[in-house]
């Protein structure tokens, strides 16, 4: 199973699940209920029937129990007898999970009893009694440099719930694409949308794929997707990048920037200095009234403001930039930032939301309620920000990057990462929210590529979030990829084998020309 529960009592004997296996739960689980009838015509054929009443043989029982204060909201007992399996837990978030965990311990062979020719699968007889180690357990997935659509969204969400990951932070706008509509901003989708060329293969490399790209999610797309999140408990968490990494916003709305000139939606990956222009009022109010139809459209309580690699240089020769300086008494350019992030966060506040950014958005003085997201250097922010009482999410780039290669992050220094600081006092670890891996997908043009880079180093990253630290164990955690592995071939992902996740130091050394290169598959 993965990631690994927090205590496992193997028992003696298996529980027969045959085409005759019935369904019983207590009230307000009808939801569950049927998500599980589902998984298992689709796992092992058969449309298992619901009973109204409890103590059935060869039954399967969700309860909810008041009782299990302890395992708070996520946590659940599972419980595989001979004749029975019962599913306990406080809410039914946690009897989702202990479903999760039911899904993995099926066996995948099928077989057929010689006596009465039935036809069965069986699940060992145990006890688990389980709960996360992190509240957060996330995957980021950039759709600006590279659309994906809503069926590989939904497949993803399908497998985060596999491994009980509960968050799906979706990052929507790049420089490449603006990939969501606003009502308001036509032009976002018209023009910003689309672009005509990609670079391929690697950063440095002077080759493109020679034919335009564009893709975006209606609004009626979005509320889909967050309906199929809700239903497997995940929290979707969008990303509005602000006020860098927004060339495409720029090329649809050029007034928004401080040369206020003509650009096009980028082609290349990096860095670009056409950000937002801080002087204007129409800045703020592009982005209020965009903010508006993203709280609309998601119901979680966080909204990512992106705030990562902002170059100033255009802020630095603009009048209205300057002017604002002047008028808001603000010394040095760079502090311009902090103003922007400032007017964001409050304007979110008032709207009874939580900020998150990445890590530069903090400075000394930010409100505690900003949720930062680590991803790179500035640990002595990052503590800082913890003993002022803010929160983090873990996500260090060279540990749970997602984009990078096996020969730069191999499946087993993923597995290492331990998202609280060294040294961290106890006293602050709550403010460790837990860990999200970011998938970036400049070189990641389709569900392929996407599920080789993601898997099986997602997996890792779930263990990450769920288990014990104690617990961890990286020769526990291979074996049991390989049971893993065989569920994962059930839904087609195309992971990355074991043989290519862990390259051997000499491999690294000969095929280090080939650390930044992605082929396309
Ligand atoms: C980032 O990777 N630029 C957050
Ligand atoms: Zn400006």
């Amino acid at each position: 199973m993965i990631p690994l529960p927090v205590d496992i009592q193997y028992k003696e004997g298996e529980f027969y699940l045959n085409s005759s296996t019935c369904i019983y739960s207590t009230s307000n689980l009808s939801t569950l209920v049927k998500y599980f009838l589902e998984l298992m015509i689709e796992s092992i054929g058969y449309k298992l029937k619901e009973v109204n009443s409890g103590n059935n043989p060869n039954s399967i029982n969700f309860i909810l129990d008041d009782s299990l204060k302890n395992l708070e909201d996520e946590g659940y007992i599972l419980e595989v007898l001979k004749e029975t399996i019962f599913i306990k837990a406080l809410t039914a978030k946690g009897i989702f999970y202990g479903i999760q965990s039911l899904r993995q311990l099926i066996h995948e062979e099928l077989i057929i009893k010689i006596d009465s020719k039935e036809k069965i699968h069986t699940v060992p007889c145990l006890k688990i009694e389980d709960y996360p180690r992190f509240k957060w357990r996330g995957f980021m997935l950039d759709v600006g440099r590279h659309f994906h659509d809503i069926d590989t969204i939904k497949h993803i969400l399908d497998l985060l719930a596999l491994m009980k990951m509960n968050v799906f932070h979706w990052h929507l706008t790049e420089d490449q694409g603006w990939r969501i509509e606003i009502k308001k901003y036509s032009k976002l989708i018209d023009i910003g949308s689309k672009r005509e060329d990609t670079k391929i293969k690697t950063w440095w490399s002077k080759k493109y794929r020679g034919k335009p790209h564009q893709g975006f999610y209606t609004q009626e797309d979005i509320k889909e997707i967050v309906l199929y999140a809700q239903d497997r408990f995940i929290t979707v968490i969008p990303e509005i990048e602000m006020p860098g990494h927004c060339r495409a916003a720029i090329a649809a709305y050029p007034e928004l920037s401080c040369q206020k000139k003509q650009k096009e939606v980028a082609i290349k990956p990096g860095i670009f200095k056409d950000i937002f222009c801080v002087g204007q009022e129409e800045t703020f109010n592009f982005l209020k009234n965009t903010l508006n139809e993203i709280m609309e459209l998601f119901p979680s309580d966080i909204i990512h403001i992106g705030g990562d690699e902002v170059p100033i240089k255009r802020w630095k020769k603009c009048a209205d930039c300057k002017s604002r300086m002047k008028d808001e008494k603000i010394k040095k350019t760079k502090d311009l930032r902090n103003y922007f992030t400032k007017r964001i966060v409050d304007y979110l506040k008032s709207q009874d939301k939580k900020a998150m950014g990445w890590n530069e958005i903090l400075y000394d003085g930010i409100d505690k309620e900003v949720i930062a997201q680590w991803w790179l250097r500035k640990k002595s922010e990052i503590l800082n920000h913890i003993y002022n009482g803010g929160s983090i999410v873990s996500s260090h780039l060279f540990h749970v990057y997602l984009d990078y290669n096996y020969i730069l992050i191999p499946l087993q220094k993923t597995y290492s990462f331990e998202p609280i600081p060294k040294n961290l006092h106890e006293k602050y670890h709550e403010k460790i929210l837990g860990v999200e891996a970011p998938l970036w997908c400049e070189w990641v043009p389709n569900r392929e590529r996407l599920e080789w880079q993601i898997f099986p180093r997602l997996a890792a990253v779930a263990e990450i979030g769920w288990t014990l630290r104690e617990s961890k164990n990286y020769e526990s955690f291979i074996k049991r990829l390989k049971q893993f592995n065989k569920k994962l071939d059930n839904f087609g992902v195309n992971y990355a084998p074991l043989k290519d996740v862990n390259p051997t130091k000499l491999y690294r050394i000969l095929n280090w020309k080939n650390t930044l290169k992605w082929p396309e598959i």
